[in-house]
């Protein structure tokens, strides 16, 4: 046979034309391939600032593998620190959040300061030969080589020649700050709550890109209890799905034309006080892709695994809605299995009436208990699990929704819309081939200088 294409190059061509091998939902190789070229050079998330509050807060967050903990030190600094005590590789904290002056490592008790510079080690005289032999200045935690936090949001990135998270987010900057916006006093989270399900991580991810395709048959029952409006299931080839950055998204659509944002964002359960705030916190293009275009922002991802949600849900049985919103992490686990970490996210400064039902609405819908979730995680994990097969493994999806038969594209971009970015009308598959461009964009590069060989701390 005439082929001298690597099989690695044949599946990213392959994805580029929409066709998926399906053994990428499921193949340890693929994943392997992912850890060392995606997962260490994209920007991850850790958390938000609002969970370390006071000096010497702290959560544990993991990257893969890797424990890192996200602490604010006694200057209140927010730094992330690598888990990993420099003597003989303990895990230096192992509760999973907390308040502490010092981490003292459990196995031979090195104790490290929460700007994670190493303050004490037992027999630092006899043992060492004081600094002569160990110079504590040298063995503070590692860092990773780069962190940044948007709007609270803390981001790290492991590759030492990361582009900065600026350029990264590029035009999705503007979703981000209408999903967790620049309100005075910031925002607050609640949780992560966090489970594993056996499927592999690039399909909810994908999925939250701008699947809006599922949600008439695969959530076909929220809409028949009348949980969520028809904007949210029956109605979603009204929306539009928008591409902006590193990040891909969808909308739905809350009415035709210009209209008053008040209303728009009072019919989803606003109150007025949250409405006057939103309006002044949101960029100007948010603002106007609801009064103008009548579009909200419900689901997208940033590449490649953080996603966020917003939507309303009726809380009780007066018809009452309340909107909310979530952050949400694909962590995978191996190529079949990804954690999912859910954070509740609202405005601090909203009523406390306000945030019980908002986060009502988000656990009725989302997180452990949430009736969407349990709808997905069975088509997620079927997927995986099928394309294990002998036979299986060995197909093609179909990813060319929005495309003819011989590639070009069925729609044009939008030429008139309001937001940031690109955006297609209707259902169609530009934001998840997009998504897999991405991936096979990293795929493709040669993983990036090690972020401690280098000599970053
Ligand atoms: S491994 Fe941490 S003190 Fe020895
Ligand atoms: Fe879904």
């Amino acid at each position: 046979m005439e082929n001298d294409m690597n099989e690695m190059d044949q599946i990213l061509e392959d994805v580029r034309q929409g066709w998926i091998p399906s053994h990428i939902y499921s193949d340890a190789a693929i994943f392997d391939e992912e850890q060392k070229r995606i997962f260490s050079r994209t920007w991850q998330f850790m958390g938000h600032v609002s969970e370390v509050p006071n000096d010497g807060d702290y959560v544990v967050r993991n990257l893969l593998e890797d424990s890192f903990i996200v602490v604010r030190g006694n200057d209140t600094k927010v730094r992330v620190l690598l888990n990993l005590c420099r003597h003989r590789g303990g895990k230096v904290c192992r509760n999973e959040s907390g308040n502490a002056q010092k981490f003292v490592c459990p196995y031979h008790a090195w104790a490290f300061k929460t700007d994670g510079s190493l303050a004490g080690v037992p027999y630092h005289q006899e043992a060492y030969g004081g600094t002569e032999g160990l110079n504590k200045k040298e063995f503070g935690l590692y860092r990773p080589p780069h962190m940044e936090i948007f709007n609270g949001l803390i981001f790290i990135n492991l590759d030492p020649d990361a582009e900065p998270l600026e350029s990264y987010l590029g035009d999705f900057a503007s979703y981000l700050s209408f999903y967790v916006p620049d309100v005075p006093g910031g925002v607050e989270v609640r949780g992560p709550q966090r489970w594993r399900f056996n499927a592999n991580w690039k399909i909810g991810s994908e999925n939250f890109s701008g699947d809006t395709y599922h949600t008439p048959q695969t959530h076909a029952s929220m809409g028949a209890i009348k949980l969520v409006s028809s904007a949210a299931t029956s109605n979603r080839k009204a929306g539009v799905m928008f591409a902006a950055g590193r990040g891909n998204g969808a909308t739905f659509r809350l009415g035709d034309g210009p209209g008053s944002f008040e209303e728009r964002l009072g019919n989803n359960g606003f109150p007025k006080e949250q409405i006057e705030r939103m309006r002044a916190a949101w960029p100007p293009e948010i603002v106007a892709l609801l009064q103008q275009d009548g579009l909200l922002p419900s689901a997208s991802t940033l590449f490649p695994n953080m996603s966020l949600l917003h939507i309303s849900a009726k809380i009780d049985e007066n018809d009452e809605f309340a909107p909310f919103t979530t952050i949400r992490l694909w962590m995978p686990i191996s190529a079949t299995e990804t954690e999912m970490w859910s954070w509740f996210v609202v405005d601090k400064a909203a009523s406390e009436e306000f945030k019980r039902k908002s986060y009502k609405a988000y656990i009725m819908c989302f997180g452990t208990s949430g009736m969407f979730e349990q709808d997905d995680i069975d088509a997620w994990v079927t997927l995986t699990k099928m394309t294990q097969g002998y036979v299986s493994s060995a197909v093609h999806l179909h990813s060319r929704m929005g495309m003819n038969q011989d590639g070009s594209p069925l729609n044009e971009p939008l030429e008139e819309y309001s937001g940031q970015g690109t955006a297609h009308i209707g259902f169609n598959e530009y934001n998840q081939r997009r998504w897999l461009n991405f991936w096979a964009e990293h795929l493709e590069m040669d993983p990036p200088a090690h972020p401690i060989r280098s000599g970053a701390e």
